[in-house]
């Protein structure tokens, strides 16, 4: 099965040998075993694994006919969510969504006054749909965010919502969201049951928002189910999804605790917000786990790039790495060449971005950063939906390999009870007058 995607990993050595990698294949079989017959730890949340079969046609084409109804009512949709509820839509919008990437407005994954002042004071003048995404149905950033859009949609509207331009995505029997949606009326999708937020991109979650951005939805899952097949090889050396959970692994091994992410396209930035957290959430657990970063060059270059090149060397790099598709912009040639640039006259844009890359990675391997390099033909919905399936495969064997449930987010709860309890939330009191003793004592020794 032929995938657009493919794992370069020349400038691994001295660093990460081929056998070194291929010695790992006992304790990827075993992963794979786990993960396949869901034997291991979070085995309830593997929805994922099979695209089709998360998604069947018929949900697709109720999302696909909503999405082109709230298209053809409204100027623009506000995407409400956080974390996996919007980071999967925003990062293929904003790679691929060109200019109706305008249309999509995001809000909930912040609880600041300006930028959400801001964002109401945009919607002035425009029709306004909403899509409230959240799992659990009470995250309270979303919840804020979705609360203020409703006041401000019932204001423009004389006090009443229309529940036509309202579709709630959240858990398909529990939460706040699924009975407020019962009583007023909006339209719902399902979160199903078996997938986390990180791994729900190809859900109605992630898929409503892309295709109300006009993209072609049903290429992506089609893709992602192609890449699927690829990826459930056990054979490391044909599975580029373990070749590079295991290269992490082996990295992370020898002490590059640090994995960056670098793109040469700023409208990749999301994607990376998106694999971090995928990344961040899914292994930063039980005191070991590589620390996802993520650099956009060349802009980066004259920042981090000095570290990367030679600070402390415990990094080691991902890049992406677009072969072509890229408009067919050139340097001008100039006749007075004032500039000292005609050397470069005639060269296309990607061209030269390209050459920044293969500079950088030869560079930056010279200056003790092991690096590897995901290729794509070229930025689409083919390319996107491979992508993401690859990373999330890629993700779960690592956190396997590592030792930790991938699936799970326990770290994420205290600092929400910790919030719950200094807003006064009914319930919290108690861990209300712990915080507060905590806080005299700090005063005390201050
Ligand atoms: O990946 C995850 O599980 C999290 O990032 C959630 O998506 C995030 O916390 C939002 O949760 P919810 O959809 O319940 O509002």
């Amino acid at each position: 099965m032929s995938i657009p995607l493919s794992l370069d990993f020349t400038r691994l050595e001295p660093d990460v040998t081929l056998e070194e990698i291929l010695s790992w294949q006992d304790a990827v079989s075993e992963c794979h075993e786990q993960l396949h017959s869901g034997t291991g730890p979070g085995s309830k949340y593997r929805g994922w694994l099979d695209p089709h079969g998360m998604i069947p046609e018929a949900e697709v084409e109720r999302i696909t006919q909503a999405a082109d109804e709230l298209r053809n009512a409204s100027d623009v949709l506000v995407v409400v969510g956080i974390g996996g509820s919007y980071l999967g839509a925003r990062a293929v919008i904003e790679a691929l969504g060109g200019r109706d990437k305008e249309r999509v407005i995001f809000a909930g994954q912040n609880i600041s006054a300006s930028y959400h002042k801001d964002l109401l004071d945009s919607l002035d003048g425009k029709r306004v749909a909403v899509n409230i995404v959240s799992k659990s149905g009470t995250t309270t950033e979303p919840a804020i965010a979705f609360r203020l859009l409703r006041n401000y949609l019932k204001k423009k509207r004389g006090g009443t919502l229309d529940p036509k331009l309202i579709v709630a995505t959240t858990d398909p029997q529990e939460g706040a969201l699924r009975e407020m949606s019962r009583t007023e009326g909006y339209r719902t999708f399902v979160v199903p049951g078996d997938l986390g937020g990180r791994y729900s991109v190809l859900s109605a979650v992630g898929l409503l928002p892309i295709a109300y951005a006009g993209l072609d939805v049903r290429k992506m899952i089609d893709s992602a189910a192609d890449c699927a097949k690829a990826c459930e090889n056990p054979d490391l050396e044909h599975n580029p999804a373990y070749l590079y959970a295991v290269i992490r692994n082996i990295l992370y091994r020898k002490g590059k605790a640090i994995e960056i992410l670098a793109t040469f396209e700023p409208r990749l930035h999301y994607l990376a917000e998106w694999w971090k957290q995928l990344f961040g959430e899914s292994e930063g657990k039980s005191g070991v786990s590589i620390f996802p970063a993520s650099v956009e060059f060349t802009t980066d270059l004259h920042s981090m790039g000095q570290w990367i090149q030679e600070g402390r060397r415990i990094i080691f790099e991902t890049f992406t790495d677009i072969e072509g598709g890229e408009p067919e912009l050139r340097v001008p040639k100039d006749p007075t060449d004032a500039d000292e640039l005609n050397y470069l006259s005639g060269k296309t844009l990607h061209e030269v971005n390209r050459m920044a890359y293969r500079a950088t990675s030869l560079a930056h391997r010279e200056g003790g950063v092991p690096n590897l390099t995901l290729r794509m033909p070229r930025l689409d919905e083919t390319t996107l939906g491979a992508l993401l399936y690859f990373f999330e495969k890629a993700c779960a064997i690592s956190g396997y390999l590592l030792g930790v449930n991938p699936f799970d987010q326990p770290g994420v709860q205290l600092y929400k009870d910790y919030m719950f309890a200094l807003l006064g939330k009914p319930g919290y009191e108690g861990l209300l007058e712990n915080i507060e003793k905590s806080f005299e004592s700090e005063d005390s020794n201050s």
